[in-house]
């Protein structure tokens, strides 16, 4: 309320009022560039192709326009449908292995498997791999980080080593689709001459490793973050169970009310850039806090209250503007159907800590663990 626009002592601007945030995400003149960023951080971005996450018009709309062809609209509405009895069955059979256990871990048991087997089984890579690019994306998450007091050297190097790793192993995989097509994600972008011409080998290793990242770890969050919530508001858990189809503005509240992607931490202004009378100069770092936009006062009403009943329910879970996630339907289908199922097989569900241990990254937030029995 007081500050919208905070200077943090390392020359970088906070911006937390959902207003500011809502234009600034559609403002032309702020940069997603690595390439403009000075923190150290974002070297190891910079050592590859970036990903058009990290990148602006019109190298960021091509890319984005290209791996849209397969994946986004009008593309996705088709794709998460006919994903859809794969998504049901995988959520059926992580439930069933619950059983004869006396306690479960709502992220290892469950949130994680999920949404890391549907993005490798449409990207095409081989889920018997996961547990060595598991390793190397929580290195690059972790290395992720705007604090100007943390001293960078050591996760830098895990981030940078961890990101060549992944984009060796990604760039094998590429080389096999040309000699080799499938019917996957992998194989649609090494071999598709659409409009804009092929991708070059760099840019779909950079589109894929952004693909498995996002898949893998911010839906994890939402569902986790998800059975929390519901855990800590037994009356709306209950009417979930007799009522599945409120899953759907559930899951927006969720987006609210407890997003996995806290901050976007990757932004720079091209020019002087005036926000809420504060002028912010050329070139300086900007944070947005989208999480506490979500529960701005000004914007919704009793904001800390969690209501699935709410209306106009504009949050910036997936951001706004030309960055908007490209998986969010995806991702809203994951929550939904984990959501429901967890409710209506779940006896009982009883939280074993409250709270529950959370992960070690600024950017997202979630429970590392969420143990109930
Ligand atoms: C971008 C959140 C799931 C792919 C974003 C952004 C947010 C976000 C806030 C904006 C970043 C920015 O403005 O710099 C989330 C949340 C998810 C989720 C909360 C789950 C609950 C996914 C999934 C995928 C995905 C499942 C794909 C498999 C992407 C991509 C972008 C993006 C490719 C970059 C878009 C661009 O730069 O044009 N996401 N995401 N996301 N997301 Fe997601």
């Amino acid at each position: 309320r007081e500050t919208p626009v905070a200077l943090q002592e390392d020359g970088s601007y906070v911006i937390s009022t959902y207003r500011e945030l809502a234009d600034i995400l559609h403002n032309p003149h702020l940069s997603s560039d690595v390439r403009n960023l000075s923190h150290p951080m974002e070297a190891f971005e910079r050592s590859g192709t970036p990903a058009f996450i990290n990148l602006d018009p019109p190298e960021h709309d091509r890319l984005r326009r290209m791996a849209m062809r397969h994946f986004g609209p009008p593309h996705t509405p088709g794709l998460v449908a006919g994903l859809e009895p794969d998504l049901t069955a995988t959520v059926g059979s992580l439930i069933d292995d619950f059983a004869g256990k006396e306690r479960v871990d709502i992220v290892d048991d469950f949130a994680y498997p999920f949404p890391v087997t549907v993005i490798c089984h449409l990207l095409g890579v081989p889920r018997e791999d996961e547990p060595r690019f598991h390793l190397w994306v929580n290195d690059i998450i972790e290395s992720i980080d705007y604090n100007p007091k943390t001293d960078p050297k050591e996760k830098l190097t895990n981030g940078q080593q961890a990101s060549q790793d992944l984009r060796e192993y990604l760039g094998g995989l590429v080389e096999q689709r040309h000699g080799r097509p499938g019917d996957d994600l992998l194989s649609r972008l090494a071999n598709d001459d659409g409009p804009d011409g092929r991708m070059t080998d760099d840019e779909i290793v950079a589109t894929a490793n952004l693909l498995l990242i996002a898949g893998h770890e911010t839906t994890v969050n939402l569902i986790t973050n998800g059975m929390l919530t519901l855990l800590r508001h037994p009356q709306v858990l209950r009417r979930l169970r007799d009522e599945p189809g409120l899953v759907v503005p559930l899951v927006e509240e969720l987006l609210r009310y407890e997003p996995p992607v806290h901050i976007i931490p990757w932004r720079a202004a091209y020019s002087d850039i005036t926000v809420a009378d504060t002028v912010i100069p050329k070139g300086a770092r900007i944070l947005l806090m989208l999480a506490s936009g979500s529960r701005d006062p000004n914007r919704f009403p009793e904001p800390d209250r969690f209501d699935p009943d709410r209306r106009d329910n504009q949050h910036l879970g997936f951001g706004s503007g030309i960055h908007l996630c490209f998986g969010g339907p995806m991702a809203r289908r994951e929550t939904q159907i984990a959501l429901n199922e967890l409710v209506r097989r779940l006896d009982r569900p009883r939280l074993v800590a409250d709270p529950p241990p959370y992960r070690r990254s600024p950017v997202l937030r979630g429970p590392i663990h969420l143990h109930i029995e």
